[in-house]
């Protein structure tokens, strides 16, 4: 186990690259499943869910290597259809798996889910999803089995926007007999992302980007090369970073495309912001003004973001209002910022952050990705030193955070620890 040790009051200034997106080459390797041959993903993430999904894959039969940023996948020899719970319950967005063994194979056994940190993470939508498509969907024992001798085009509507819903079906239906039209679809980058894959792979797919997609089912795919999109939670963490802990911060290597909602956030704090076609330019204010969030699907203010926010707020001159419209319970990390001095009332799915003057380092807790992410950023304007525990969480979702942060002139450190 390892745990962060930060020493807090360090300005932050300098240049960040930003790594490719996690949320969507968690996409774009399972949906190399449906068409046989090498794929070469270049922009793929160094992370721990990127190595589960690898490992998930493998145990299909697929060969996955990363080498720096490029991913070479060999789709040649999958021959199970199996995911494992052991593997499953590391990771949610193993569900992926489901539509393209469905969609290729005709037969997915996938464990469901367990729930995350914050609370349960149902699935219903994907299954009606594929049931929709004609699948003869089971639970067995905490397994999804499915099977579709051949899945048939049909209109899937979704009651909310479901990211993950929503790739599972375009994967399923883009070898489906006939045309699917996909309502309430999803807008996020990584789903854009992963049609444009997929249309590279042959696929015919309309409306990419609108929330009515139509897919004309075709007979079968080939293997591509793709560039993945950069991560713009991990981007928008740095920005973050940069607006808590004064001085200026370039971000690089990202598509300001991809963070409007939190840009313009971020000028209401007072920040001023440089931005050009792949990187924003961030210049703390003096004091940060406190501004009310309310998280929604894309283009909304995303729900990855609503913990970093927490944790900046809580060093504002006054006090903000903090919604979560997506994820009611995602606010495991209030309690280990009010360890270290801030002040945040919860009431159901909103948070009220006053701002105190100041943070005071402790010991805290990581629960999960995001929030493990807030108790940095606290971390890095806290007075004395903030430990961080349970940095795996980190590790799921930042690649080399500590080293990308040690470059803007934080001081933290990766340290062994016996604490669980
Ligand atoms: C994706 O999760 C992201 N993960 C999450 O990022 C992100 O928080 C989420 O989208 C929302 O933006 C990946 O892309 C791998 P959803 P996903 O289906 O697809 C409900 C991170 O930190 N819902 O869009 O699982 C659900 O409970 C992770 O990188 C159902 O009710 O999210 C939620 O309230 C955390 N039934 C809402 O829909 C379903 O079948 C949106 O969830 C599916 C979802």
């Amino acid at each position: 186990m390892y745990k962060f040790l930060i020493n807090g009051g360090k300005k932050l200034s300098g240049k960040v690259d930003v790594s490719g997106a996690k949320n969507a080459s968690l996409a774009l390797m399972p949906a190399a499943l449906l068409a046989p041959g090498v794929f070469k993903i270049d922009n793929t993430p160094d992370l721990m869910d990127v190595s589960t999904m690898s490992r998930l894959m493998e145990t299909l039969g697929a060969g996955i290597s990363l080498s720096g940023r490029l991913q070479t996948i060999d789709t040649v020899h999958v021959s199970n259809f199996e995911a494992p719970y052991e593997l499953v319950k590391k990771m949610r967005a193993s569900i992926y798996v489901l539509g393209p063994l469905l969609s290729r194979y005709g037969y997915a056994k996938v464990s469901m889910p367990g729930g995350c940190a914050w609370g349960p993470r149902p699935v219903n939508l994907h299954l009606e999803g594929m049931e929709k498509l004609g699948a003869e969907v089971s639970l067995d024992s905490g397994y999804i089995i499915a099977k579709a001798k051949k899945l048939k085009g049909a209109r899937v509507n979704f009651d909310i926007s479901s990211v993950g819903a929503t790739g599972n079906v375009m994967m399923a239906a883009v070898l489906a007999e006939g045309t699917t039209v996909i309502g309430n679809a999803a807008l996020e980058p990584e789903i854009i992302a992963l049609g444009e894959m997929l249309i590279k792979m042959g696929a015919h797919i309309e409306g990419l980007g609108t929330s009515t997609v139509t897919i004309e089912g075709v007979a079968d795919l080939h293997p591509v090369d793709f560039v993945n999109i950069p991560d713009r939670i991990e981007a928008g963490t740095f920005l973050v970073a940069g607006a808590m802990a004064g001085g200026t911060v370039t971000v690089d290597r990202c598509d300001p495309r991809h963070l409007s909602a939190l840009l313009s956030k971020l000028e209401e704090t007072g920040a001023r912001l440089d931005v050009s076609s792949g990187s924003v330019r961030i210049e703390a204010p003096d004091h940060v003004n406190p501004v009310d969030v309310s998280t929604s699907p894309y283009p909304g203010f995303p729900t990855d973001m609503q913990a970093q926010w927490i944790a900046m707020m809580s060093r504002s001159t006054g006090s903000a209002v903090v919604t979560d419209t997506i994820y009611f319970d995602r606010f495991k990390h209030v309690p280990e910022l009010v360890r270290l001095g801030a002040d945040i009332e919860i009431k159901e799915n909103v948070a009220v952050v006053k701002g105190v003057a100041s943070l005071k380092g402790a010991k805290v807790m990581s629960t999960d990705l995001r929030a493990s992410a807030s108790l940095i950023l606290a971390g890095l304007v806290a007075e004395g030193t903030t430990e961080v525990l349970r940095v795996y969480h980190m590790d799921r979702g930042y690649e080399h955070i500590e080293k990308k942060l040690r470059g803007l002139g934080a001081d933290i450190e990766r340290v062994q620890s016996d604490e669980f």
